[in-house]
């Protein structure tokens, strides 16, 4: 007979004590209960529900009109669909950068309103620190997100980050901040390959790593570029299948034969 525990979907504990194991972490992104069920149940040991999904499912330009609400709505229809995995979301643009109190009631909302397991940050100024560690002091697990952080598109861009020993060395820094403030682990996205290795060598934390080489202890990709149906592929990510040109060609096989007439 089957028991309650069969159900219960991996602790966030697990992320420390794989890395402790050297056991590497494959993480996801989904946005839906499908994307969210298939990923699932073929293994994946992450889903996040990033704030991509701005980008890739709901089309706007970047990741800064995405509201906490949606972020709620797409969680919840993760969730629906996972018994296993861990489920990690993000908070979006402005709903917590405005202070610790802020965070404390977006993260809350999350961890109330979905089965989630931990909130994810981004950024490692003084300020975010402090409010991650607001949150792991209440009991709400995070996950940080240095390098590329795709809310700062204004001030950084799109580009590789911590190219430059200044940089670097502030990455460095930040990470070491987030690892004291008590971060599960920390994605870290389009920087150097080798400052990813140093970092996941010196850090006790996971670091789940998206273009910034295969030494980190895991790896997360929007599952978009993943399967081929984003409009725009970063450089980092070469689509493993096309799943657009396949869905575009089954529906033009369709509307064609809707639309030939019968003899
Ligand atoms: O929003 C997102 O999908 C992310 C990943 C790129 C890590 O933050």
């Amino acid at each position: 007979m089957s028991t309650v525990a069969e159900f219960m979907p991996t602790a966030i504990a697990h992320l420390s004590r794989w890395k402790q194991q050297n056991r590497r972490i494959a993480a996801l992104t989904a946005a839906d209960f499908v994307i969210a069920q298939i990923l699932d149940q073929a293994g994946v040991d992450l889903i996040l529900v990033g704030d991509s999904l701005g980008m890739v499912t709901l089309g706007f330009a970047n990741t800064l009109p995405v509201t906490l609400e949606m972020m709620v709505h797409h969680a919840q229809a993760v969730c629906r669909g996972v018994s296993r995995a861990i489920v990690v979301v993000d908070l979006p643009f402005l709903s917590y950068q405005a202070s610790p109190e802020q965070a404390l009631l977006a993260a809350g909302r999350m961890l109330k309103e979905t089965t989630a397991q931990a909130v994810k940050l981004e950024g490692g100024y003084p300020e975010v620190v402090e409010t991650i560690r607001r949150l792991v002091q209440v009991g709400i697990p995070v996950v940080g997100h240095l390098g590329l952080t795709p809310q700062s598109v204004h001030r950084l861009g799109y580009r590789q980050q911590g190219e430059d020993p200044v940089a670097a060395e502030q990455i460095r820094q930040q990470s070491q901040s987030l690892a004291a403030a008590g971060v599960s682990a920390i994605v870290l996205e389009h920087i150097p390959e080798h400052l990813a290795a140093e970092l996941t060598r010196q850090l006790v934390i996971p670091t789940i790593g998206i273009g910034a080489g295969a030494d980190c202890d895991g790896q997360i990709l929007v599952t978009h570029d993943l399967i081929g149906l984003s409009a725009q592929q970063p450089p980092f990510a070469p689509k493993r299948l096309d799943l657009r040109g396949a869905i575009a060609q089954v529906v033009a096989e369709y509307c064609q034969e809707i639309h030939t007439p019968s003899e």
